[in-house]
């Protein structure tokens, strides 16, 4: 298993390009199950869970070619109903290849995704979502299967704005002739990225002012063309960790207003944020008196809960009392004790964990249990005095794009090494 070794503490400062967003590239590839066309998408990152999405479409009848971050997917045969448990066990987004194939076919059975580090993550908003549609929902042996004789538009009020189902639900609907509402959807920009994709095959699909998703379903879709939109997680992780090792960085190729709620944070902190022009420019001003800023967990446009374990490592760096509230997940905190084991001052109460910051971090060995927990560890590791190792890399390579080289660049020692390979 792979390990980061990171020697600290640095200024991170320079430029990075971001890559094309995780969490838009997977639903988009996974639409591509709704047309017999091909369909290219270029700005895909190259990250295990891209990976995982490829043999998932393969699986299920499509031939992916991939090179320079363009995939190019093309129809190899019939379409299969079922997916594996295997690619359900690696990657919980594999079920929302549901809402495709059941448009498409009529039934779908998918081994029903289990809980995960980060809280146990139920489908029943997916499934209501797609019973509204004319479908049955059963369970049988693990997997769920899912049956219509004859969809049928309709309205769906989600309980929550749940991102993948809103995805899910509105990946069948597109398919089903007539009106379909959903309200109380999710505004997440990739379920924009995702819309934006599927207009691109013909697909009519409006967001009113109230953020209803309006779908007028079309019998069939064409072929895709579409560039994958930065992603905001990335974009708020190097923000993040310039401000956390009181860095100067220029992120490029990104969408400053994906990240507003970050950045009105950081100058509140006291950092000098300019943004503009598909950059944004996050610096430290020697001298500058620093305070941290609490956060709550809400969903987008609130603070995104995939930047909550990197954002606590900045509270962690910054003198005073603050506190997160984890409103998203029941259990997205397995970072704290790891950061705690850093030197940090952390205590968790229920959703809420309160920090002490201002004391100096320490390298340790910790290791990652899950992919912004993960990544929350290398920002640590880089304000941290001495060297760090961070154990299960392997979590944090599902979504970081060459995220070493991307550190390395801006002025971190960071090295990846394998103790089985030595
Ligand atoms: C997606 C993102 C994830 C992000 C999350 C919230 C991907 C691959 N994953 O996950 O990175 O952290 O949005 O922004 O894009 N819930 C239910 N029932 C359901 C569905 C969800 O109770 O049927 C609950 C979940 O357990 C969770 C909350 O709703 O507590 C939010 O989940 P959801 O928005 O669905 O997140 P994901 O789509 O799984």
């Amino acid at each position: 298993m792979d390990r980061f070794i990171i020697k600290g503490p640095v200024r991170l400062k320079g430029e990075v390009e971001i890559s094309g967003s995780k969490n838009a590239s997977l639903p988009i590839l996974m639409a591509t199950l709704l047309t017999d066309e091909p369909c290219v998408l270029t700005r895909v990152p190259d990250l295990r869970d891209v990976r995982t999405t490829f043999k998932l479409l393969t699986e299920l009848g499509k031939n992916v070619s991939y090179d320079g971050n363009m995939a190019v997917v093309t129809n190899a045969g019939p379409l299969k109903g079922s997916v594996s448990y295997d690619l359900v066990k690696q990657m919980r987004a594999s079920f929302w290849v549901a809402g495709p194939l059941l448009a498409r076919l009529k039934h779908a059975q998918i081994p029903l995704p289990g809980g995960c580090a980060i809280g146990v993550r139920p489908v029943d908003i997916h499934l209501k979502g797609f019973e509204k549609l004319g479908a049955v929902c059963t369970t049988l042996k693990g997997d769920i299967l899912i049956k219509a004789g004859e969809l049928k538009p309709a309205k769906i009020v989600l309980r929550f704005p749940s991102v993948g189902a809103t995805i899910n639900i509105m990946m069948c609907a597109v398919l089903i002739p007539g009106q379909t509402i959903i309200e109380n959807a999710a505004k997440e920009p990739e379920v924009d990225d995702l819309i934006a994709a599927l207009k691109s095959m013909g697909a009519d699909i409006t967001v009113d002012a109230q953020g209803r998703v309006i779908i007028e379903g079309k019998a069939a879709l064409g072929p895709m063309k579409h560039a994958v939109v930065a992603d905001r997680i990335e974009t708020g992780t190097f923000v993040i960790a310039a401000a956390a090792t009181r860095g100067d960085v220029i992120i490029k190729n990104c969408v400053p207003s994906h990240n507003e709620i970050l950045v009105e944070n950081l100058v509140e902190s006291g950092f000098e944020v300019v943004t503009g022009d598909g950059r944004i420019h996050i610096k430290y001003k020697e001298g500058v008196q620093l305070k941290p800023v609490g956060i709550r967990t809400m969903p987008y446009p609130g603070f995104a809960t995939d930047l909550q374990a990197p954002y606590m490592s900045l509270l962690c760096t910054l003198p005073g009392a603050s506190d997160i509230t984890e409103d998203i997940f029941e259990n997205r905190y397995m970072h704290a004790p790891e950061l705690v084991r850093m030197g940090a001052d952390i205590t968790i109460e229920k959703t809420m964990a309160k920090i002490k910051g201002g004391a100096p971090l320490s390298g340790a060995k910790v290791m990652a249990s899950d992919l912004r927990g993960g990544v929350a560890l290398v920002i640590a590791a880089l304000c941290a005095g001495g060297e760090s190792s961070i154990d299960r890399v392997y979590h944090i390579d599902r979504g970081y794009e060459n995220i070493e080289q991307k550190f390395a660049g801006l002025g971190a020692v960071i090295k990846r090494f394998n103790p089985e390979k030595q």
